[in-house]
């Protein structure tokens, strides 16, 4: 095994066994439970309290009346207060909406159109959430270190989200 394979594997291996804690955590926690609400708000602490490094982890959910047709909405998060309407297509959260794909950010000083709710943070992820089949909004998760999120994150997250899904 060469040293970069024997560095990397106990890694990976801590990842995707975190993540399936988390999704586990998520899934006892909501069975039975039928108000959106009080499922992304425990899915916003599990995600803030267990994952390293993050200072934001939240939900925004499509507006789908009046002035809020086509404008996300913040949701349950943990972190500072943070910017209460994102328009499809626009910041990091709006374009994941827009392309309905995940959005991975190295450094947001680098994404052209970023939205800065705290300036502490410097890179981001944001999953794409549907129920029942109907975009529904994004899960958006930030830190303070440039390049935090990885491909691992990326498909842990999006398995986090899969069964989020299933409640909402
Ligand atoms: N940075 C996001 C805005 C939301 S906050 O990060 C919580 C964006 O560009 O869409």
């Amino acid at each position: 095994m060469s040293m970069t394979t024997a560095y990397f594997f106990p890694v990976l291996r801590y990842n995707c066994d975190m993540y399936k804690t988390l999704t586990a955590q998520l899934e006892s926690l909501s069975e039975g439970v039928t108000y959106p609400v009080t499922i992304l708000s425990n899915a916003a602490a599990i995600l803030f309290n267990s994952l390293k490094d993050i200072n934001w982890a939240g939900f925004y959910i499509l507006g789908d009346s009046g002035d809020d047709a086509g404008t996300l909405l913040l949701g349950p998060f943990q972190g500072k207060p943070a910017c209460m309407k994102i328009p499809v297509g626009k910041g990091v959260c709006g374009t994941s909406a827009a392309r309905d794909e995940t959005v991975l950010v190295r450094n947001v000083h680098e994404f052209p159109g970023h939205i800065a709710c705290d300036s502490a943070s410097n890179s981001e992820i944001v999953v794409p959430i549907h129920s029942n089949g109907t975009f529904y909004g994004v899960l958006d998760i930030d830190s303070p270190s440039v390049g935090r999120f990885t491909e691992d994150d990326k498909r842990g997250l999006e398995k986090f989200v899969a069964v989020l899904e299933k409640y909402i």
